[in-house]
Parts: structure tokens; sequence; C-alpha cells
């Protein structure tokens, strides 16, 4: 049985504060996109309530990347949190995961030039720059199937966009609370909007945005403080990906931006850090954490939580290492509704299935079985 104890002398059991938000447990659910919203329209659906309130034992759930605004989507069937109808459809699902007694934070999303025309005609997506990477690619719907795609070229976000930008943030955080989520992550990982500006080989700019580490970083913070503004910093977390190598990112030195954005975290008193070695998604690679971890020097003093390949061992290890405060598991979780308690009894694993990651029904969603006692 899991055992909540405070006390509890395994690690992944321990409560944890984030700012405003109790955890009950260690072990939390990384933001995992699904691809089962409605589209264009993205507005979750009773199934989607179904998939999260299964997995309610989460220390905390971070949503699946959720778009600020119709520019910012990259991809078909993915949710937002800009229009009346996905609140509401929002609030069935936290209603679901509070429901079952969980907690959940939505993780606010701006794809930048990861996009295509085609989701939001009238405007190419934007980006830091004009460079486009022949590494991004979109997902889009053609006669209702998905289909990935190069993704279009994009155009420079002006900084009147930017402004306009930094406020849809604080308004989706805004509408976030709105829809009864407990709070937000904002999604500064894995080469979208913000890591094209925190990058120098993506960022090419002379302005504000562009050139030394305090300008890269400049959008990220704005887009935090919008937030602040908004909910205050209690219920606020942001995700980065230091050592991310896919999607046209090549950061030759990703630490100056990376532990300036952490002690500029620290010092707002944000919920917490989420770094993340979202490498490892592609092929199960060895874990870069220790390398992502050297880069990052003990720059932040928030709660920290790890994210990438982990197993009980490893995430026990670093929790009690004081590496980290929390876990996310990714695929991990997505195929064990019940992964705290299988972790803390040492069960064995469901197996994901990655031709169900993306779009569908239930099928390979919510149908991953929960352990079956005798
Ligand atoms: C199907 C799938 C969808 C993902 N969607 C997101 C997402 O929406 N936001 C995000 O920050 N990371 C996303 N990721 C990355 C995961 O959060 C996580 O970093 C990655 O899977 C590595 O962790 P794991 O080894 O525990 O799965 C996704 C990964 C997978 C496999």
């Amino acid at each position: 049985m899991v055992c909540m104890e405070p006390t509890s002398p395994d690690p992944l059991l321990r409560p944890l504060k984030l700012g405003e938000i109790s955890a009950p447990n260690r072990v939390f659910l990384a933001p995992l996109t699904r691809s089962r919203a409605t589209d264009p329209a993205g507005v979750p659906t009773p199934l989607m309530a179904k998939y999260y309130a299964q997995r309610a034992s989460a220390g905390l759930i971070v949503s699946e990347a959720t778009n600020i605004s119709e520019l910012a989507r990259g991809y078909a069937w993915t949710p937002g949190i800009y229009t009346p109808e996905q609140i509401a459809g929002w609030r069935v699902v936290t209603d679901a995961v509070h429901a079952a007694g969980g907690r959940i934070v939505c993780q606010l999303w701006h794809t930048g030039r990861v996009s295509h025309d085609s989701l939001h005609p009238g405007s190419a997506p934007v980006s830091s720059s004009a460079a486009r990477s022949d590494q991004c690619q979109a997902f889009i719907k053609v006669d209702g199937q998905g289909q990935r795609v190069a993704a279009s070229p994009p155009r420079a976000i002006t900084a009147e966009e930017i402004s306009s930008t930094v406020e849809q943030y604080g308004m989706a955080a805004e509408n976030a609370l709105e829809a009864g989520f407990d709070g937000v992550e904002i999604h500064g990982a894995n080469g979208y909007l913000l890591q094209q500006f925190i990058t120098p080989n993506v960022n090419d700019r002379t302005d504000a945005y562009g050139g030394d580490v305090n300008n890269r970083v400049r959008f990220t913070l704005n887009a935090v403080d919008s937030v602040i503004d908004r909910i205050g910093p209690g219920r606020v977390g942001l995700r980065i990906s230091p050592l991310f190598p896919f999607n046209g990112i090549a950061d030759p030195d990703p630490g100056p931006a990376h532990r300036l954005i952490a002690t500029e975290m620290s010092d707002r008193n944000l919920a917490y850090l989420h770094i993340a070695d979202t490498a490892t998604m592609a092929s199960n690679s060895t874990s870069l954490m220790p390398e992502i971890l050297a880069v990052m020097q003990n720059s932040a003093s928030l709660p920290v939580v790890l994210n990438g390949a982990y197993d009980a061992d490893r995430a026990r290890a670093d929790i009690a290492s004081g590496a980290a405060d929390a876990i996310a598991f990714g695929r991990a979780f997505l195929a064990n509704p019940d992964l705290p308690r299988r972790l803390a009894d040492g069960l064995s694993l469901n197996k994901p299935d990655p031709r169900t990651f993306y779009g569908g029904d239930d099928l390979g969603y919510t149908d991953y079985p929960f352990w079956q006692d005798e």
C-alpha cells in the first residue's frame, strides 16, 4: 500500500510543499501531449477528464502542453486555454482530478516556429528570427487524419507582438485558475518559442530580446512576470531543458542563460523549477541528467523537479541526495495510472505503446490497467 505519512522512509512518498501547492508525494506526472482534444477548437473532452482522474494519485499532475493562443498551435488536436469553451472543457477535467483527490497544473505553451501555416490561417509561425530548421515538424490534419509535416518558414516576431504574447501568458494563467487548475507550468523547454529566444543559434535579434544572455532570457522572464502579476508566484512553475538537442536547438554554452533563469526564478519565489532531460524520449538513451546538473551548478534555490527516463531507484537516489525534490515520470505514468503505488510497492509496470501516444481514442489512453490485487 502507498503510505503517505510525512515520516515515510521512502523518499518518493514524502510530502512536498511547492509554493502554495501541497503535494502528498514526489512522484509527478510529466506533461504529455496526447492529442485528443477537439480540433481545431482545442476543447478538452470527457475522455481527457477520465485519463487525468485515473492519474490523480500523482503528487502533482502537469497537464499536456496547452496553447495560449491560436498562433501558439503547432500540433492538431492539442488543447488551448484561450477561449470560454476551452476553459469550460478544462473545468470538467480539473473537477474530475480534484474529486479523485489529485492536483493539476496547466502547462502553458507557445510552439513558435515548430508550427504550420494551416494551424493558424493568415499568419506564418513566429520565432525569435526567421531562421527555419529542417528538424522542426508540425502535426496537421489532412482529410481528418493526422500528418507530420515540415514546419512552415517562420517570421521574426515584432517587439509589439512580444508584448501582446507576454500578455497572453498572463491571460492564459488567469484562465487556468478560472478552469479550476491548481496552478500553471510555463513551458520554456523542448525548443519551443521561449527556448527559441534563449538559444543563440536560433536568436539573431539585435533588439532588447537578442544578443547577450540577459536579452535572450528576457522573453521568458517577461512571460513569468506577466503570469505572476495575474496569479502570484506560489502557483507557478517553469520547465526548462538546458541540453535539449532537437527542433534545431544547438546551444554551445547553455549554462549562463539557464543558471540566470534559475536564480531569477528563485528570487521570485516561484513554486518550482522543472528541469527536463527530454532527449531521452527519442531513444530511451542514457540519461544526460548528470551533465544537466553540472550545467545548472546548483543555481536554483527553489523546489526542483527532475525528469527523463527515471526509474524508482534513480528517483529515490536523486531525492535522497538533494539533487531533486520530486521526479516527473512521463512514459511510465502514461502506461501506469497507479504509478506511485507501483513504485512504492515495487510492483511490475505496464509497458507504454508508442503507437497510441498521439491521437486516437481510449485505446492506449484510458485502458492501461491498474494493479490488480489478488
Ligand atoms: C507522448 C509524449 C508527449 C510529450 N508531451 C510533452 C509536453 O506536452 N510538454 C513537455 O514539456 N514535454 C512533453 N514530453 C516530454 C516528457 O514530458 C518527458 O520529458 C519525456 O517523456 C522524458 O521523460 P520519461 O522518460 O519519464 O518519459 C512528451 C513526451 C512524450 C513521450
